[in-house]
């Protein structure tokens, strides 16, 4: 992969590290940055092309480094400024590139922006932030509580979406802007390629500040409808590019909650002059109930069939770009939220499910450790949480809402973020070969039996099936461009669809049930020959056939020409 191709992230894989829960290299249980540098061979060697790196910057930790106090310095239990030139140094010269989460809809309480802010109203930074002098509407923070938050020493109330240590910025005022744009050049021009933007589609705010619906069950109103997509945000995003990112040869993805496939289509239509690709959250609102995300519900699979056709049909139409996740540091581990967890099926499912993912068109990101079918740590006591959302939605839910404590224990388990934050599994020995002392976050637990070490000696592992579907991506062009189309949307059982170029139609079918199904290709698939791409079993057919038995969790990608 080169850069003379500006769309070279095209043709890549993200690898997304948790810099907290990776490697930790001088024992003190916390991930940093110079344990990431001794793991760049073993990214290499599983095909990344790109790390996007969780905030690595200064932080009260309130949010695990999404409350940032000082952009332009690297928090310290991760290492140094020193230790990150080192890290992007050695990742270019092997030829990894390194990606920032920009963090910018919020700053910390402790930055110095906000206590500036805080000192009186004349201040120059009290209008880096979104001030009122009485609580304007009913906006529930995402962490529990009020989005607004009194200020004794200006007599007013900020708002914050999120945590009341993540203080929203004001993107209204142009003083704001320039600074972020300030902080983001600093980082360019250090030499990285890219930014993830955090919730960028809430950085300009309904000036009425509407009340927002009450729902899914919570005490506050829902801050979306005045946040997301607001008036503004098309605009400050392309003045961010004309501003800075045209200058650069970067890439770029938004985080995009609350955003539609057709808004999308406005962030990243070809010429929009805008972002890259989004991640959207369609597929990860499909199992949510009354409470929410806090569901026992399972995805039904002709409604995830048809949230993915969607984005593949609409983001192929304005001629943009998707990302494709299954998983990321807020949501629960991937195999046991849409594969099978247990030991008979684990690794099979896992397979399944990167190859369903992996043929899409888009960019892949692997999040760290779902390349070796890591599953929820399957915590049974509070105290081994450590995510801000998760103790808060214990309080809420075994408070105001009367769950039993079992039963919120139980839903934690299922969702909680900190399912993907236990450390990174290297070994079977102590806190999973992650740490030498005493981890922040304990270990999930099943190590023995999930490791990098395990999974890399074993040929028929996640791991080496993982690094062949990335090799496929890197290595067939139809992977890349092919058209998607869906077939059969509504079997509940397989996901097959097509992706086709001028040279070959490669057809993917994959099984998400436990039982064996035939599926029958239907007519208008025509061809002379066929050949088998990859599959996760031994014994899978060397050539597609009308009516294909699909095993229990079995995926096919054949390739007819
Ligand atoms: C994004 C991040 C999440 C964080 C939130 C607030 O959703 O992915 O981890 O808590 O923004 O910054």
């Amino acid at each position: 992969m080169t850069t003379s191709n500006p769309e070279w992230w095209k043709s890549a894989i993200v690898y997304q590290v948790y810099p907290k829960s990776f490697c930790d290299s001088n024992g003190d249980g916390v991930g940093d940055l110079n344990g990431i540098r001794s793991k760049l061979d073993y990214l290499v060697e599983l095909g990344a092309d790109v790390i996007w790196l969780n905030p690595i910057f200064a932080s009260p930790q309130v949010d695990n480094g999404y409350d940032i106090s000082d952009y332009r310095a690297i928090e310290p239990t991760l290492g140094t400024m020193a230790d990150f030139d080192a890290l992007l140094r050695e990742a270019h010269a092997k030829g990894l590139k390194i990606i920032l989460d920009l963090v910018v809809n919020h700053t910390s309480d402790q930055h110095r922006w906000f206590q500036e802010a805080c000192r009186s109203r004349k201040n120059p930074y009290h209008d880096y932030y979104i001030w009122r002098d009485k609580i304007p509407n009913n906006w529930g923070s995402s962490f529990g509580g009020p989005a607004w938050t009194y200020v004794e020493s200006v007599g007013q109330y900020y708002l914050h979406c999120f945590a009341p240590e993540q203080c929203d910025l004001n993107w209204d005022n142009p003083e704001v802007r320039a600074a972020v744009y300030d902080e983001m050049r600093f980082w360019l021009d250090r030499g990285i390629d890219g930014f993830r933007m955090d919730v960028i589609t809430l950085i300009s705010k309904d000036p009425a500040l509407p009340d927002g619906p009450v729902i899914q069950n919570k005490a506050y109103g829902s801050y979306y409808a005045g946040c997301a997509t607001g008036p503004h945000v098309h605009e400050y995003l392309q003045e961010m590019e004309h501003e800075v990112l045209s200058r650069y040869d970067v890439m770029t993805v938004g985080e995009a909650p609350h955003t539609s496939a057709d808004q999308a289509q406005l962030y990243v239509g070809a010429d929009r002059g805008e972002l890259d690709m989004v991640f959207h959250f369609d597929h990860m609102h499909l199992d949510y109930d009354e409470n929410g995300k806090y569901a026992k519900t399972r995805v039904y699979l002709p409604d995830l069939k048809r949230v993915m056709s969607v984005w593949q049909e609409k983001i192929a139409a304005c001629g943009g770009w998707n990302s494709l996740y299954w998983s990321n540091h807020d949501q629960a581990r991937a195999v046991s939220r849409f594969g099978n967890e247990s030991p008979e099926w684990r690794e099979k499912s896992a397979k399944m499910l990167g190859v369903c993912l992996h043929l899409m068109q888009g960019t892949p990101y692997v999040y760290e450790g779902e390349e070796i079918g890591m599953v929820n740590a399957h915590f049974s006591s509070i105290d081994q949480y450590r995510d801000v959302e998760a103790l808060d939605t214990f309080r809420d839910f075994t408070g105001r809402k009367g769950f039993s404590e079992a039963d919120t224990l139980e839903l934690l388990a299922l969702k909680s973020r900190d399912n993907a934050r236990t450390p990174m599994q290297w070994t079977s020995g102590h806190a999973a070969g992650f740490t030498t002392g005493e981890p922040w976050i304990q270990a999930s637990g099943n190590e023995g039996e999930v490791n990098v070490e395990a999974a890399m000696a074993n040929p028929d592992s996640v791991w080496h099936f993982y690094q062949r579907l990335i090799a496929l991506r890197h290595n067939r062009a139809s992977v890349t461009d092919g058209h998607y189309e869906l077939l059969a949307p509504d079997d509940e059982k397989v996901y097959a669809y097509l992706r086709r170029t001028e040279d070959e139609t490669l057809v993917v079918l994959c099984n998400f049930s436990d039982e064996e199904v035939s599926f029958e290709l239907s007519a208008e698939v025509v061809w002379d020959a066929s050949g088998l791409v990859i599959s996760n079993e031994p014994d899978a057919a060397a050539e597609l056939s009308r009516t294909v038995a699909l095993a229990p969790y079995a995926a096919h990608v054949y390739a007819i020409r």
